[in-house]
């Protein structure tokens, strides 16, 4: 489900190395929505839960300053897309994770579903073309 393939690509090589890491979040996730409802998977889907917040701290701030760097002229929007991606891993954590595990799985994998068609295919793409004009790869 969560595969890389090409058209995903920014032709930046450390920002698709980092798109590529949460693509395997993703797929974690997805690996433990098919274990079933019968396993308890609270501390796992706690330990993929925490490392996506925190992929998603270290990879916002690494666009940003990159995009600071280069006065990328929608940065400022850029960066409100993120604070809403960060808002809504907070919620989730907020959440009575242990009773809706499942529910709370499948949420995650949509939102990262969402992530990718949304962002990384639209805002991320569209900041790529702008910096491999400038010759950044
Ligand atoms: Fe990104
Ligand atoms: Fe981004």
């Amino acid at each position: 489900m969560f595969k890389w393939k090409e058209n995903l690509s920014c032709n930046i090589e450390e920002i698709d190395g980092q798109h590529q890491n949460l693509l395997k979040l993703g797929q974690e996730l997805y690996d433990l929505l098919k274990l079933g409802n019968d396993v308890d998977k609270y501390d796992d889907i706690m330990k993929v839960l925490s490392k996506l917040a925190d992929y998603t701290v270290y990879h916002f701030g690494y666009e940003e300053e990159l995009l600071a760097k280069h006065r990328y002229p929608l940065l400022e929007s850029h960066k409100k897309q993120h604070q809403s991606f960060v808002t809504k891993i907070d919620e989730t954590l907020k959440q009575d994770i242990d009773s809706k595990q499942s529910s709370i799985t499948m949420e995650m994998i949509m939102f990262i579903a969402d992530w990718i068609e949304k962002h990384i295919l639209g805002s991320d793409h569209q900041y790529a073309s702008f910096l491999n004009q400038k010759g950044i790869h």
